[in-house]
């Protein structure tokens, strides 16, 4: 076992996704070119001082965000993004019209928005940013429009009426590029990499390449409709529905027909192959489907052939699989991996390093917990990042046993506890994805666990997973969901976890 500062230092985004028991690699293997995923966590070497931070509304209390409000706000009321999101209304579907050059890598889009008003609107605010708009229409009719920051504010022919459905078409382009956020060292959006181009949001960048009302609680159904040379393939969240080629054009047209947040909306453009897995989609029940790097198969990435068994054994856990397919993209120049929803993002040095099986599990858990049940609010990021480290110990429990995980774990808990990380459900907005929140919040879920017991547990996770499916959630929902199931008090436990500057000892 390592020193804790070695091993906090050594974390990265990746690394946070894997358990001291799998071993740790140094970050030099797994960091690319373009993401140095060293830098966030390594400012929280064990003497360096926590930043502090107040949770506004307390950790688990409430702050749950709605859709009423003054539409002419520049966001929804987050207070970790307070630009992102809009009230006034909530998006219902998109469809994203979208011609990409890999060339001169430039974007041509049509986005329409079905839309229904919570509010009167003369007017009203989309996120968006970096691209240029040409024109915007309001069920068909010219609608004035204006770039305010980080928002499109658009002005239709007449105001809409609170509860009226409208459809908001806007014609936008440019050349896509990464932005920075407040959460992340690097640059965040559509990213080039050679000849790949994929989309890497979390969290603060969909509307870098798609107008949108960009907040987890405003989620929506999407079609996407990609044009790109017939030399490359477009591939996007959901499942493959039709497949046009004209004149050295190809036309692929993606489906995700449940709920999703803006920021696990993703392309993938290139030399890529759409590999099925049939054994997988067998295990799993549910077609397995994999965008891998042209000329390579399941065979050339040991690990992946499991991931049928991983998502069947979550399932098992967790209730069905909320999602009609899922499968990984292996890209270049990344340097993590990132919950995409049924599409999950994996750079290839992570695909091809010692923790890939954590990282799998980890990766298809969020399609429960992130996708599934989105985050109500940024602050609560631990309900993504804790749940999907959890299920990589849940993981080795099959694997290897009880023992191991309750070894690890407390091995865990005592590097963690002097470790300075600020709490786990109020990470300041500039670490919010540190090595704590995966792990503390894993902790957290562990405690509760070995405080209701097996049975118990397991019925709270599957009741949150089914309550609160394709919508989002706030950790006080989770407490309430806790409490519920087991008749029990957990708000004090769950918040000594969260909240608490000195980590508990497990029960
Ligand atoms: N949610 C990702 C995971 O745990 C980590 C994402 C960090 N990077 C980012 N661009 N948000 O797999
Ligand atoms: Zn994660």
């Amino acid at each position: 076992m390592q020193r804790p500062g070695a091993l906090i230092a050594a974390l990265t985004m990746v690394l946070a996704a894997c358990s001291v028991i799998g071993g740790t690699e140094p970050a030099a293997t797994v960091g690319t070119t373009r993401e140095p995923t060293t830098r966030a966590p390594s400012s929280f070497g064990p003497t360096s001082a926590a930043p502090s931070t107040t949770a506004p509304e307390g950790t688990t209390g409430a702050g749950r965000l709605g859709f009423v409000g003054d539409p002419t706000a520049v966001g929804i009321g987050d207070d970790y993004f307070p630009t992102l999101g809009n009230p006034g209304y909530d998006v219902d579907h998109y469809t994203l019209d979208l011609v990409f050059d890999p060339v001169s890598v430039r974007l041509d889009g049509i986005a329409t928005l079905t839309v229904t008003a919570s509010d009167r609107l003369e007017t009203f605010n989309l996120d968006f940013s970096g691209l240029t708009i040409d024109d915007v229409t309001v069920d068909d009719g010219a609608a004035a429009f204006e770039i305010v920051e980080e928002d499109v504010v658009i002005t239709p022919p007449s105001p809409i009426a609170p509860g009226e459905e409208f459809t908001v078409e806007i014609e936008y382009g440019g050349r896509p590029q990464p932005a920075s956020s407040a959460a992340v060292p690097f640059g965040v959006g559509w990213t080039t990499f050679d000849a790949q181009h994929y989309v890497v949001a979390e969290p603060d960048a969909a509307h870098t390449w798609f107008p949108s009302n960009d907040h987890p609680i405003d989620k929506a159904t999407y079609t996407f409709r990609i044009t790109v040379p017939s030399d490359v393939i477009a591939a996007a969240n959901g499942v493959l529905t039709d497949q046009l080629t004209d004149l050295g054009s190809t036309t692929w047209v993606w489906e995700m027909a449940q709920p999703m947040a803006s920021y696990l909306a993703t392309v993938v453009i290139g030399n890529f192959a759409i590999v099925e897995d049939a054994a997988a989609s067998a295990v799993a029940g549910i077609p397995i489907r994999h965008v891998l790097p042209t000329g390579t198969t399941i065979a050339d990435w040991p690990g992946l052939e499991r991931q049928g068994e991983m998502l069947a054994h979550l399932a098992s856990l967790f209730g069905p699989y909320p999602f009609d397919t899922y499968g990984i993209a292996i890209v270049e120049g990344f340097g993590a991996a990132l919950e995409n929803q049924t599409l999950a993002l994996f750079d290839r040095n992570v695909a091809t390093s010692a923790f890939f099986e954590d990282v799998l599990v980890h990766e298809i858990a969020h399609q429960w917990f992130g996708n599934s049940v989105s985050p109500g609010r940024w602050q609560d990021i631990w309900l993504n990042e804790g749940f999907a480290s959890y299920a990589e110990w849940l993981w080795i429990e099959r694997e290897r046993g009880r023992d191991e995980v309750e070894a690890g774990i407390a091995a865990e808990r005592d590097q963690f506890a002097d470790s300075g990380f600020p709490p786990v459900g109020s990470p300041p907005v500039f670490t919010l994805f540190n090595a704590a929140v995966y792990r503390v919040g894993a902790m957290t879920l562990h405690a509760l666990r070995l405080t209701v017991g097996d049975d118990t547990f397991f019925e709270i996770l599957r009741t949150y997973a089914s309550d609160f499916a394709g919508a989002s959630a706030v950790t006080a929902d989770f407490v309430a969901v806790a409490e519920a199931v087991s008749g029990m008090q957990l708000q004090p436990l769950l918040d000594s976890w969260l909240a608490d500057r000195e980590l508990p000892q497990l029960p």
